[in-house]
């Protein structure tokens, strides 16, 4: 698996705190150089790549000759799987035709459309440039190009209530995407969207409405065959996305770019997240072993989120033996967990308090 970080957006949402910003084309031009020779650096024909992922920021922010650049580089240092799933991250206001053409070329074939929500007035207040019509019209243009379309929205935003929630799944389900990430907001420290939130300008729905919302939207999302595969996750049979769940089974996986990092035979590399400092680097990467009990911790709380959840040989097999060690703890959880003779899973209608479920069942 390979992910690729381009930090470039043409405005910063509100609630956002990934590693991107607007940059000049200068700096454009002198990132998509160093990524080429990061992916030079680390050239490694004989790892057989089935994922690539392009995300950000916003890849689609970009002219296009600098994807072609990086899916080229790619190609010319690792044997890339002929069925590769080769995802690229877009924004309603950046995709065109043009581009998908071109992304189609060369050989990607999901796309993932940051939609939030489809609701003018909730898309304004959270910072999107676009509104409903133009991210609707954003995914008619991707289906053109591409079958594998998802689209993130978002589950907490202000002014959101269930039913506006289930509008914008059922504009989206109309136009027949494939896959939907609906992930519950967080208001990350820094944010403008929190700033706002402690200065009482506008109001977040509590957590306990928001676990609401998205036990009621998993189930309608079910109804209507759209399974969940992982907590913020859905998808029509057979159209799960390869590379989350890659990550979600600490499957060794590369990463290029601004604030990337990689995790390679139990090790951890991590890039900077300082663009000078990028654009100046030899590679040598912060590199860190990941320990046994981090594996552990990682497993378990990866795959309890999925809805296949964590398999017990695995973790016996790390020297976890967690029907053993646990027996109290999982007894208590009965009414939350499914135990069966390999696999730990939550019950689909706790999904909501995964996170508790998970510290309980930690080493
Ligand atoms: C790396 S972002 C890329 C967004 C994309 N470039 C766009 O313009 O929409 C991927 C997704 O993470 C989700 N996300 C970003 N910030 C979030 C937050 N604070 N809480 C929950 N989800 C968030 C959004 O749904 C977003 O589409």
């Amino acid at each position: 698996m390979i992910y690729v970080h381009i930090p470039f957006c043409d405005s910063k949402c509100f609630y956002c705190n990934f590693c991107s910003a607007k940059y000049d084309e200068k700096i454009k031009e002198k990132y998509f150089k160093k990524l080429v020779e990061e992916i030079k650096f680390n050239s490694n024909k004989y790892k057989n790549i089935t994922s690539i992922y392009i995300g950000g920021g916003t890849p689609s922010s970009v002219n296009e000759k600098y994807i072609k650049l990086i899916i080229n580089e790619l190609k010319n240092n690792f044997n890339i799987d002929k069925n590769a799933e080769i995802s690229i991250e877009a924004n309603p206001c950046s995709i065109t035709e043009s581009k998908l053409k071109t992304y189609k070329q060369i050989g990607i074939n999901r796309i993932s459309i940051g939609v939030q929500s489809l609701n003018n007035k909730q898309l304004k207040i959270i910072g999107r440039r676009h509104t409903k019509k133009q991210a609707i019209n954003a995914i008619k243009i991707a289906k053109k190009y591409f079958n594998n379309v998802n689209c993130d929205l978002l589950i907490g935003i202000p002014n959101q209530n269930y039913l506006s929630l289930k509008h914008s799944v059922k504009c989206l389900l109309k136009q027949k995407i494939n896959h939907i990430s609906a992930y519950m907001l967080i208001c990350e420290n820094g944010t403008k969207l929190t700033k706002q939130i402690e200065q009482k300008q506008v109001k977040v729905a509590s957590e306990d409405k928001c676990v609401d919302y998205y036990n009621k939207i998993v189930k309608y999302l079910k109804g209507k065959k759209y399974y969940r595969y992982e907590i913020s996750n859905f998808a029509l049979l057979g159209y799960e996305c390869k590379h989350n769940l890659g990550y979600w089974n600490l499957t060794d996986y590369y990463g290029f770019g601004l604030s990337a990092h990689s995790y390679i035979d139990g090790f951890r590399y991590n890039n900077t997240t300082d663009m000078q400092e990028y654009l100046e680097s030899k590679f040598d990467y912060q590199k860190e072993e990941i320990s046994n009990e981090e594996k552990i911790e990682e497993l378990i709380m990866l795959s309890l989120r999925t809805q296949k959840g964590v398999n017990i040989n695995e973790l016996k097999n790390l020297g976890y033996d967690i029907l053993k060690q646990k027996g109290n703890v999982l007894n208590s959880l009965k009414d939350f967990i499914n135990v069966s003779q390999n696999y730990i899973s939550i019950k689909d209608n706790k999904f909501g308090v995964c996170n508790q479920i998970i510290l309980d069942l930690l080493p």
